[in-house]
């Protein structure tokens, strides 16, 4: 099931692409779990192997800038090209554009779209397998839909088991956050995802006001050509212990504090807050984020890196409860917070 990516195994996979399987594959944000774009077929197994909605696109994934016309309509019209331009230097790297669609994508891919989001991941393994196919890779989280992204192949392993042919092994994921969504189908873009490029970061290449960048969908386009990216779904990165945001404790008392579940566990992607009061032995279990080496140390990188991870091991702690402190929401915090929140808002399930 989980193979090293040496030359042999990476033919293998794409010989198990190319008649219409599945492989799943790491990439420098999550692992994803891959099949041939241009085949319907071969997609639609991508769904029923996540149990995901019919209606959420997947991103298609080409081996550089020189390969959009695999998945995009090419040459795009004048004012989006400028656009793609100033964001093409993120590619390879952790940025998805929303482009629109060329002919030869399956349909399933992006049901009922005339876009399509389109990216070039920044790792060898992911690379050399869009090298070895003469099509396009259509590839979400490799994770059972609605549950913690994976970022290790045994991540994969756990949720997908048996219905993935191949999973190639590139070590845990670098970022270990999705990609950033960026759609070129409005004008000026509009940011409809928080992930591993910061939107300060994209704002500025595109010369616009963050404000700008992140701006609701206005309602005439919220219509099924320009609809919200579905990973906005409230509860999309759950896991399946029930998890609350330190901010909802605010004000809790000793006697309030007693009245927690027995097995409580800690996230700490931020300091505990110094107005809460509940004693540290209250947890059984505490993942802290950010905790590098030397210069690393407690920096947002790591902590965007470690957090799906964590979020795993916490929800295999057999706990009643997981309190996560909230991190400052600026840079890659956007994009954890982003998936606190989610989280955070399921309740148990
Ligand atoms: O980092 C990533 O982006 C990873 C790796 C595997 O590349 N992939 C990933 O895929 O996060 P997934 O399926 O978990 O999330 C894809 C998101 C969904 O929220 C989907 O709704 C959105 O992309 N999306 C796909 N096509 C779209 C389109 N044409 N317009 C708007 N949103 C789109
Ligand atoms: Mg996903």
């Amino acid at each position: 099931m989980i193979f090293p990516p040496d030359e042999p195994n990476l033919a293998a996979a794409a010989e198990t692409l190319r008649r219409g399987g599945l492989v799943a594959i790491p990439t420098e944000t999550v692992y994803g779990l891959a099949a041939n774009a241009y085949d319907a077929d071969a997609v639609a197994k991508i769904f029923v192997a996540k149990g995901r909605a019919a209606v959420n696109p997947l991103i298609v994934h080409v081996a550089g800038p020189e390969q959009i016309s695999r998945a995009a309509q090419w040459p795009l019209e004048e004012a989006p090209g400028g656009y793609f331009d100033a964001l093409r230097v993120f590619w390879p790297g952790p940025l998805t554009l929303v482009l629109p669609k060329n002919d030869r994508v399956a349909k399933n891919v992006t049901p009922g779209l005339d876009t399509v989001a389109v990216r070039v991941p920044a790792h060898p393994v992911a690379l050399r397998l869009l090298e070895l196919c003469d099509f396009p890779l259509a590839a979400p989280s490799a994770n059972v839909s609605l549950h913690i992204s994976p970022t290790t192949a045994e991540h994969v392993q756990g949720d997908l088991g048996d219905s993935v042919e191949i999973i190639l092994d590139g070590g845990p994921c670098e970022q270990g956050i999705e990609s950033t969504i960026v759609t070129l189908a409005a004008s000026p873009p509009r940011l409809l995802r928080h992930g591993a490029v910061p939107a300060e970061v994209i704002a500025e290449r595109l010369a616009l006001d963050l404000a700008t960048l992140l701006r609701p969908a206005p309602d005439a386009e919220s219509n099924a050509s320009a609809l919200p990216a579905p990973g906005m779904l409230s509860r999309h990165y759950a896991p399946r212990t029930r998890l609350v945001l330190a901010d909802a404790l605010r004000g809790a008392t000793s006697e309030q504090d007693a009245e927690l579940p027995h097995r409580v566990g800690l996230l700490l992607a931020g300091s505990w807050p110094a107005d809460i009061d509940l004693h540290p032995s209250r947890f059984v279990h505490i993942e802290q984020l950010g905790l590098g080496q030397g210069d690393e140390a407690n920096s947002m990188e790591v902590a965007a890196r470690q957090l799906y991870a964590a979020l795993r091991r916490l929800d295999e702690a057999r706990l009643d409860l997981v309190i996560a402190t909230p991190c400052a929401e600026t840079g890659l915090g956007r994009a954890i917070m982003d998936r606190l929140r989610r989280a955070a808002s399921g309740g148990w399930t």
